[in-house]
């Protein structure tokens, strides 16, 4: 994991413009905002994905950097004051605490789209296929992915949700890009049998929502100092969440049943899929 994480912290200080480049307030806040930090979960699952296909690791690097710059982006907005108004991330202050609002806008508006330049400008594959790549990226961050999620999260504020409703707004605002981190990653490789593709798709789908059900849990469990962002949040803003839902303990047995219900999708490709059962491992019993 440590390899990985610093492989992909080289490469994303690679493509991200240079902190001195003008305008460099906004370069100084989107490397602020991308870099050192972050656990670099959905790198660490392109990489693993991309183990079932052979993928080489320079194209691996290009995806996982995407997909970062768009999570990263997604947490600076998340911290907006005119979304869940928070001031620590990663253990320092957010990025509109840290410069201003307006510039938190555009890092998030220019990481966005610095993703999207790297998937266009980097050789992935055959000029279709590259095509399909950017489009997955593209639908899993937009309204009908990423996006979209955080628009029920926001809707949602004091409002009970069913269990199907929350499962929802979760896959999207969380799943989505986690999704699109795995079947990116496998997609650097040789192709999968479209059994295989399934089954991957059915692992990633379940790791993305155990990894938001995780998220609900640890804001409610763990400390600030551990976090690096503010406990309690969840509650104070009286979001609806698994463990709102469920209350701890059965919110605590989900993880575990979508965990095995992850591990079970992965049967089909033996050793090669080891890296991803460690993955799955680690979303359901991280710390922080
Ligand atoms: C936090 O994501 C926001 C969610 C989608 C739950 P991570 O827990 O992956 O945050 P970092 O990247 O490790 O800081
Ligand atoms: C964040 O969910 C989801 C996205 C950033 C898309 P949360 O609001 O729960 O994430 P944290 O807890 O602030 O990291
Ligand atoms: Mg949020
Ligand atoms: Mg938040
Ligand atoms: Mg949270």
């Amino acid at each position: 994991m440590a390899a990985t994480q610093g492989r992909v912290e080289t490469a994303l200080a690679r493509y991200l413009p240079a902190a001195d480049s003008i305008p460099a307030r906004l370069h100084d806040a989107m490397r602020y905002s991308a870099l050192g930090g972050g656990k670099r979960v959905r790198p660490l699952l392109a990489f693993a994905a991309g183990e079932l296909t052979g993928a080489p690791a320079e194209k691996l690097e290009v995806v996982a950097g995407a997909v970062e710059m768009i999570h990263a982006y997604s947490l600076v907005h998340d911290d907006l004051p005119c979304m869940d108004d928070d001031d620590l991330r990663r253990g320092r202050p957010t990025c509109h605490v840290e410069y201003d609002e307006a510039t938190a806008l555009l890092v998030g508006d220019s990481l966005q789209t610095q993703a999207f330049e790297l998937l266009a400008t980097q050789a992935l594959g055959e000029p279709k296929q590259q095509l399909e790549m950017i489009a997955l990226l593209a639908h899993a961050s937009g309204s009908r992915g990423m996006a979209g999620g955080q628009a029920i999260d926001l809707a949602s504020v004091g409002k009970p949700l069913t269990q199907p409703e929350l499962e929802l707004m979760h896959a999207l605002k969380t799943g989505a890009l986690i999704r699109a981190a795995v079947l990116l990653g496998a997609l650097c490789g040789e192709p999968l049998s479209t059994e295989a593709r399934d089954n991957l798709d059915r692992f990633a789908k379940r790791a993305g929502l155990l990894f938001q059900v995780v998220d609900d849990i640890l804001d409610c469990t763990a400390s600030t100092a551990t976090l690096g962002k503010t406990a309690g949040k969840d509650e104070a803003a009286d979001k609806p969440t698994y463990v709102s839902l469920l209350g701890l303990e059965r919110a605590r047995s989900y993880a575990e049943e979508l965990r095995s219900d992850a591990l079970a999708s992965l049967s089909c490709f033996g050793e090669r899929a080891s890296r991803l059962t460690q993955l799955a491992d680690f979303i359901c019993h991280r710390q922080f």
